[in-house]
């Protein structure tokens, strides 16, 4: 097993950067996500951490060796792709063992590597079929397989969920969690979806537009965004940002509250607005406020409740949870000053 470390990291395509002086420390064992939208970096991070992009500036270190030269091979790292890119003529089991048999190992080693893996993931009954007898859960396994028998130093794995569908992505996340608690080797999981990253991570990466955002464990990001984008990109159902009459502290452009942190209430410290929307969720409901000067704000009640459209509500925010935002959507400086006290 083996840490990863990124100095001063960047790539380039031509011309044009897409990845921005990269600074990151991943420890030893360590499960670490990048999240962040579509097209802001991630993949290709990655694939240069995997030796499948040419580092164009900076240093990237595994196991304290700079590695920046090193083929895939050498970096004795593991990938798992989104497509999990099996050979269809092979069983499972020729999957899983065929960068063994490739080293050339004995029979009975390749076997033995393939049954402790087809164990690991449950895919003991399924050794003899070919990829075109699974299901997508069981080949995206076979895949993880594939990467678990060669026993690297590091895996990474590329959106692996995201061709399943929602029950199974579910399932497949707690197995992966399950897997590297097991294991305990260093993992590098890519996603766009923070509730990926929020379950499975130590520690998050967040990244936008070829920069890193924020790093942290998911309650640091959940709880102090270093950012507006962190905090918009963390939680489900989004935070809500307010502009405009609410907003008026020196300093304050805009106030971020997540739809938890309101409440129904009534008096002066409460916002009026009308109903426009209900989502009953059984253990939540979800309703959608346009409160004027603010816009329709989200509002997450624990439970069940019986508020309709139309309905004139007040909304009371908890004042330990409100964020403050400035204009280049960093946390208001005075916030910072009075939090430190
Ligand atoms: N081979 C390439 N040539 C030129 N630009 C690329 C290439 N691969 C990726 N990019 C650009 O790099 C940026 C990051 O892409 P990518 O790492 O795939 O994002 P993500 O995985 O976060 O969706 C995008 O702007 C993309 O267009
Ligand atoms: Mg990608």
């Amino acid at each position: 097993m083996a840490g990863v470390e990124l100095k001063n990291l960047s790539k380039s395509y031509g011309d044009v950067e897409v990845l921005h002086d990269i600074n990151l420390s991943i420890a030893d064992g360590e499960f670490v996500v990048f999240v962040g939208p579509s097209g802001c970096g991630k993949s290709t991070l990655l694939r240069m951490i995997a030796g499948l992009e040419e580092v164009t500036g900076g240093d990237l270190l595994i196991g304290e060796k700079r590695a920046n030269d090193l083929s895939p091979r050498q970096r004795d790292i593991a990938m798992v792709f989104q497509s999990y890119a099996l050979y269809p003529q092979m069983t499972v089991a020729e999957n899983m063992g065929f960068s063994l048999s490739l080293e050339k190992r004995s029979k009975k080693e390749i076997a033995e590597k393939v049954q402790e893996a087809a164990d690991a993931l449950k895919l003991g009954p399924f050794l003899n079929r070919k990829p075109g007898q699974l299901s997508g859960g069981q080949r995206q396994r076979v895949a993880i397989g594939r990467a678990i028998v060669r026993n690297p130093q590091v895996f990474l794995l590329d959106e692996p969920l995201s061709n399943l569908d929602a029950a199974l992505r579910s399932e497949t996340r707690v197995e992966i969690s399950e897997l590297h608690q097991r294991m305990g080797v260093t993992m590098i999981y890519v996603t766009h979806d923070q509730v990926e990253a929020m379950t499975m991570a130590d520690r998050i990466v967040v990244l936008n537009g070829g920069y890193i955002e924020q790093v942290g464990s998911p309650m640091d990001l959940y709880n102090h965004p270093a950012t507006e984008f962190v905090a918009g990109f963390i939680g489900s159902p989004k935070m809500n940002f307010i502009k405009g009459r609410y907003a008026v502290a020196a300093g304050t452009t805009t106030l971020g509250v997540r739809p938890e942190h309101l409440t129904i209430g009534e008096g002066d410290d409460t916002w009026e607005g009308k109903v426009t929307l209900v989502e009953r969720l059984g253990h939540d409901t979800i309703l959608y406020v346009r409160v004027p000067d603010a816009g329709i704000l989200t509002v997450s009640l624990n439970g069940q409740h019986n508020q309709n459209v139309g309905d004139t509500v007040r909304l009371r925010p908890n004042p330990d949870f409100i964020h403050r935002f400035d204009d280049q959507g960093k946390p208001n400086a005075a916030d910072l000053v009075q939090g430190q006290g």
